[in-house]
Formats: structure tokens, sequence, C-alpha cells
């Protein structure tokens, strides 16, 4: 790995990644300032652009280039990232550098505040395989008898070079409806995107992609950066009228206070950056290879095909009727059986039982394992769906121990899907959700859990605690403990993130769970635009995506059994429709369709992606992997007579030729890149198409 280069007189470090250079400075006022983000540069034409110190503006302007972590203090008005008040009620800092370590891929800068004992440490680290560059911060209160208040403590602020304007890449959506992709130019203003729900959140995601305007999917600067945190988080992007733009981002919402007591140091959660030429495709393809080689914990490792009945039988899961699922999933081809929510305490609906872990005996009268049992007999993993971070006030738990969950004197107990959420933060909640979890998993040899969160934080409080806005932060620590114990302890254990569909992806869930469950809409023509918008960051492997029945239960949409096939193919396959009421026709359709899905497997979950799109509402996914490249394309409305022109490919060789191996038609690659593929779509709506190509060896 290349050591950041250091050019002592004008205290100037450059950062190498494989195709980028990342430059930053100390002005004589000990601030460390940005430099440059993009292509690569030498030392010595980074320190040309060092030495382009902006022109002062007038005495109502700031004076200096931007900032690594803009801190409030000085003639500073842009969004600070770094706010404090010292005991004495001092607000601001002012800095002095305090020295430098650099090693391999890894650069830290110490700075001292002037007066008090206040050390602030920005880290960067590059990877040999990768332009992603991970920034964060410590802070850390050097005196031994005082607190420091910290008011917002960012991970890292980010900046572009100077443009006439730039558009940002975000996602938007809601319950049901997450990962809607929307561009929008940059504002001469601040912009915030946040989630104040103490979880990632479904409305808001913190990642975001930027570009000129200019950018395609396969071309043009994009710099886009991602935070990896799963709690509360605030990102602010501010384009000044001088046409500055930068963006400043960490965990926690505004008016969350930190008290670090005396020698306590805070670490912040990694905020990743890449920056790319190659267009919005290759900033995806840059995160994908970037989680799978440093976020999750076991990428090289096949997501099974999985069968959940949630949406199927909801609460009605009982023994015998999972028994039975399970014997008609392992006959379809189905690896991995989850039984999902219902199946302990007094769990029947959602208001009740929520808390209580042990298997509801009128429903599974024994216990789990005789079904753990006979799903592995069965050749399947046994996997179970908990919400460990949640509480039904109608529970035994709740009874016992009211005062677990995040609440607040003299007021009310907001309840959201007739739950409350304990606080984690608390040493004895955890340790009671760690102890369940592990005896849980250990006890009916369990594979697999689908970790659920259903509900935002509201009166977040902890009363008798001297410093309670820390739960906002120790609880994603707490859930991030307590799954890297589980793992540790039980390294056949896999989880798949939940948040009432997608409401906690990012990042930092990745680091210990090996799937996300994408959304509760399992509409194929609505996941696509979900799809789009989750590939934007995160790799198909982690995406959960179910075969459900039609009509869908959320949009009573019919669509033919195939076409979900194809639309669900494209991430981590599973089953989630009743399988009891599925004719002979359609089980052996699926049984099909699972089993070349295990043939396009290792490209879907190992491969490249590339987002393709053709005419009308045809759009596609392309994965490159080996000699093979597949194709899966949706078109989900057609109007008469319509035949979409042929799919130009990406990716491909123009020299070599291609076969596909179910018609045995072979084709160019220069062909299928300038023409296009011919598509073989069905009539009418909801036609889609998966085909194979494999490179032929001269
Ligand atoms: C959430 C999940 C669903 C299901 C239910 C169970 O909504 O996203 O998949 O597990 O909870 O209550």
């Amino acid at each position: 790995m290349s050591p950041p280069l250091f050019e002592p007189r004008r205290r100037l470090w450059l950062l190498r990644t494989p195709s980028t250079s990342y430059a930053v400075r100390i002005d004589e006022d000990d601030t460390v300032r940005h430099v440059h983000w993009g292509a690569a540069l030498t030392l010595e034409q980074a320190g040309e652009l060092a030495e382009r110190t902006p022109a002062a503006g007038s005495s109502f302007d700031a004076v200096g280039g931007a900032e690594e972590l803009a801190v409030e203090g000085g003639a500073r008005f842009g969004p600070p990232g770094l706010q404090v008040r010292f005991a004495d009620g001092t607000r601001a800092v002012e800095w002095r550098y305090a020295g430098h370590d650099a090693d391999d891929g890894y650069l830290s800068i110490h700075l001292d505040d002037r007066h008090y004992p206040l050390r602030l440490t920005l880290h960067y680290r590059v990877h040999e395989d990768s332009d992603v560059i991970e920034r964060w911060t410590t802070v850390e209160n050097r005196d031994d008898r005082l607190p420091i208040t910290l008011r917002r403590c960012d991970s890292a602020a980010w900046t572009l070079p100077g443009r006439d304007g730039y558009r940002v890449s975000h996602l938007v959506g809601g319950w049901n409806s997450e990962f809607r992709l929307r561009r929008a130019e940059v504002a001469t203003a601040e912009t915030v995107f946040t989630s104040r729900r103490g979880l990632t959140s479904h409305h808001a995601n913190p990642w975001l992609a930027f570009d000129d305007g200019t950018a395609g999917e396969e071309h043009g600067e994009v710099w886009s950066t991602a935070l990896a945190w799963s709690g509360s988080w605030r990102i602010t992007l501010h384009r000044d009228p001088a046409g500055r733009t930068t963006w400043t981002g960490g965990h926690g919402h505004e008016g969350l206070t930190w008290s670090l007591a005396p020698g306590e140091t805070l670490s912040t959660p990694v905020f990743a950056g890449l920056f790319t030429a190659g267009g919005f495709g290759a900033a995806s393809r840059a995160w994908h290879a970037y989680v799978a080689r440093h976020v999750l914990p076991h990428p090289g490792e096949p997501r099974p095909v999985l069968y959940n009945s949630w949406e199927a039988t909801g609460f009605d899961v009982d023994e015998a009727g999972q028994t039975a699922l399970a014997a008609q999933a392992a006959r379809i081809g189905v690896e991995l059986f989850v039984v999902d929510d219902g199946w302990f305490g007094g769990r029947v609906g959602d208001h009740a039982g929520l808390g209580d872990w042990t298997p509801n005996p009128d429903r599974f009268p024994h216990g789990l394992r005789s079904l753990s049992a006979e799903v592995h007999r069965l050749g399947m993993r046994f996997g179970l769906w908990v919400e460990p971070e949640m509480v039904n006030p109608d529970s035994d738990l709740y009874r016992a121990h009211p005062d677990w969950v995040m609440h607040m004197a003299n007021r009310e107990r907001t309840e959201l899907r007739h739950q409350l959420v304990l606080n984690l933060a608390r040493p004895d909640t955890a340790a009671w959700a760690h102890a369940w979890l592990d005896r849980l998993v250990a006890e009916h040899d369990i594979d697999y859990l689908k970790w659920d969160a259903n509900r935002p934080f509201t009166e977040a409080g902890w009363p008798g605690h001297d410093d309670p806005d820390r739960l906002w932060i120790e609880h994603t620590r707490a859930v991030y403990r307590i799954m890297d114990r589980l793992r540790a302890d039980h390294p056949g254990l896999r989880i798949e993130a939940c948040a009432g569909g997608g409401g906690r992806a990012d990042l930092g869930i990745l680091a210990r769970t090996d799937q996300i469950w994408t959304s509760d809409n399992t509409d194929p023509v609505d996941r696509i635009a979900i799809q789009h918008g989750f590939s934007q960051l995160f790799p198909a492997q982690v995406m959960g995506a179910w075969v459900t029945d039609s009509p869908n239960v959320a949009t009573a949409r019919q669509t033919p059994l195939r076409f979900r096939f194809h639309v669900a193919m494209a991430g981590a396959l599973g089953v989630g429709g009743d399988l009891a009421t599925w004719t002979e026709d359609e089980l052996k359709e699926a049984t099909e369709l699972i089993a070349t899905y295990k043939r396009i497997r290792p490209a879907v979950q190992h491969g490249t992606a590339y987002r393709l799109t053709g005419e009308g509402t045809l759009t596609a996914v392309g994965f490159a992997h080996e000699d093979r490249f597949v194709v899966l394309a949706w078109c989900p409305s057609r109007p008469y007579g319509h035949q979409p022109a042929p799919l130009r490919l990406t990716a491909l060789d123009p020299g070599a030729t291609y076969r596909d191996p179910d018609t045995g038609a072979t084709y160019s690659g220069a062909v299928l890149l300038r023409s296009g593929l011919p598509l073989p779509l069905p009539e009418g709506d909801h036609a889609s198409a998966l085909v194979q190509l494999i490179r032929i060896e001269d």
C-alpha cells in the first residue's frame, strides 16, 4: 500500500488510491485545508494547487480555503462539523497543529486546542484495491477534571473543485417505497440530509453523489460519499454564493449533545468517499467492490435462496403450517427457511408479546427445536425473525421492566405499531438482549437471524442519567456490539438487516450483516425503481428480493410469475408466496427458475453489475463474471405494437464471440456493444427476459 506522501515545507499530504488522489495541507494558522480530490496528481502538482490561496473577500466573508472539518470559531460562517462548549462556557476552538502519523494507507493529523484540553484527530485510510477513502475523527478530552460538551462532531467534510454548478443524486422514500433516486441541482444554500429517527431511515439514506450535471451512467466525473452509521445522522451540503461546494456529515442529528468526560475519547463512524471519471455506473461498481472487499463479513459466500412466509401467512405461524411450507420450499430448491414474526410469547398480532422471546407453546407445542430439526433434515438452513430493540407494552418484559424503554419524565410514551423502543444504551438492557439471543441461537441450531426494527425513536430520554442524549449513539453501538458478539460466538450465524423493510441500510450495518431486506414492497414493478436506487451504493448480493403472490398485497397489481422471478433474480433471491396455494404448474415453473438462478448466481452475486437502459420502459441489469455476461431485462408496460430495439450491452470484448446456451445463438461482441442484443420478450405488459452469454474461446 502506498504511504501518504508528505511535503514538509508546505505541510502538504497526498493520499493515493489506484486512480485518484486526495490532498490536504495545514496553513499558517494551523487550519487543515482541503487541496484536491479527483484525478491522480503528483505531490508537485498538488503543491501547485496548495499555493492557490483564495483571495480574501470583504470583511463579511470567511478567510481561507475549504476545511477538512470546519469548526465553530473565528471568522467561519458555514455549517460547522465540530461544535464544542468548554466547562467555563467558552465555545469555539482555535487549533494548534500537534503532529501526524502516516503509515501504509493511513494518515492521521492531530490538532490541539490552543488553550483547552481538547484534541481532534482527522483520520484517513485508503486501500490498494479501491478508490474509496475512509475518513473519521476522534475527539479526546485530555483534562482530568472537567467535561467538554460536544454539540456536533462530524466524521468528515468533503469539498468539490470549483465549477459553475453541481447536481446532487440522493435517495428518498418511505415505508414500502425506499431508495427512490433523485437528482437535483445543488442550491446556493445549505441543504440538510438527515435522519432524526434513531435508524438510518427509509426517507433519506446517508449516500450522496455529485456531478457537474453532465455525467451519465457510463461517463463523467462523479464524487460520492456514504456514512457507515445505522442511527440518526446529518449531512449538511453547502454551496456558498462564491461557488464553493462542501458537505459535512456524521452521526447524530441537530440539537443532541455528548458530554465528553475527563479522559474520554469519542470516535465517529467512517464517512467514506470516492471519485471516478467513469460515470454513475462506475461509481456504483466501485462502491460494490469496496463493500465486498472491506465491509462485508463473508463476501465470497453465495447467499442462499430463502423462503419466508411473512407476506403469505402474516402472524399465522405454527408448527404444522411452517412444516408444510418447509416441505414445499425444499421441493422447489429453497436453501434457507425463515420463520418470521409470530412464533413467540403472546405475539398473535402486532399488539402484544414483543419482548417475550420464548416459543408460543400453543403454536409450537414442541418448541422450535423440532421445526429446526425438520428444516435441517430437509437440507435447508433454519432462520428466525427477531426484533431485539423493541417491546409491546402488553408483554411480560414491559410489565417487569417499564424503565427499560426510552422515555421522558412527564411525557407520553408514544406507541408506534403498538410498541416502544428498548434503551440498549443501558448496560442491563443490552446484556439481557445479548443473553436471550445467544441462548436462542445456541439452543435451536439457528443459522440465520432476520433482525428487524419496526419503529423510530420518540421521547428518547434516559431519566436518571446525567448525559441522556448519549443513548442516540450508544444504542446503535450496542446493536453493533451484540451482533458482533453473536457472530464471534456463533461463526456459522448469518444476519439479515431489516427495519420495516429497508429502513436500516448503510455501510455500518453491513459490516456485521450479510444481506438487507430491501423493502416490504414486493411488487415487481415498484421493485425495479427500488432496486435501481439500492444498487447505487449496495451490491446485488446483499439485496434481499422475494417472489410473492399475485395480485400483490401492497399494490394489487397482477404480474406473471416469470416477471416476478426475473426482477427478484437481480438480487439475493427469496420466495415469499403462499406455496400451499401455488398450482403444480407454478411450483414447476418456480423450480426451474430457482435452478436457473443457482446457475447465474455467481454472476449476480459475485460479478460486476451494469445498469442498462433500453427503449420505452425497458430497463435491465447486466452482470459480468469470468467468461459470462448475464442480462435480466424488464419491460413493465408496452403500448400496442411495441417491440423494443435490441438492448445495447457494455463491458464485452468487441473482438470475442458470445453464445447463448439456451438458444445456441452466437453474437459477436462488437455487434452486442453497438447494435445490441435482441431480447426474447413475450407479448404484453410485464414482459421480461433472462439471457446468458458465454464467451467462446477462439
Ligand atoms: C417488518 C418486516 C417484515 C416482517 C414484519 C413482521 O415489517 O419488514 O418483513 O418481518 O416486520 O412483523
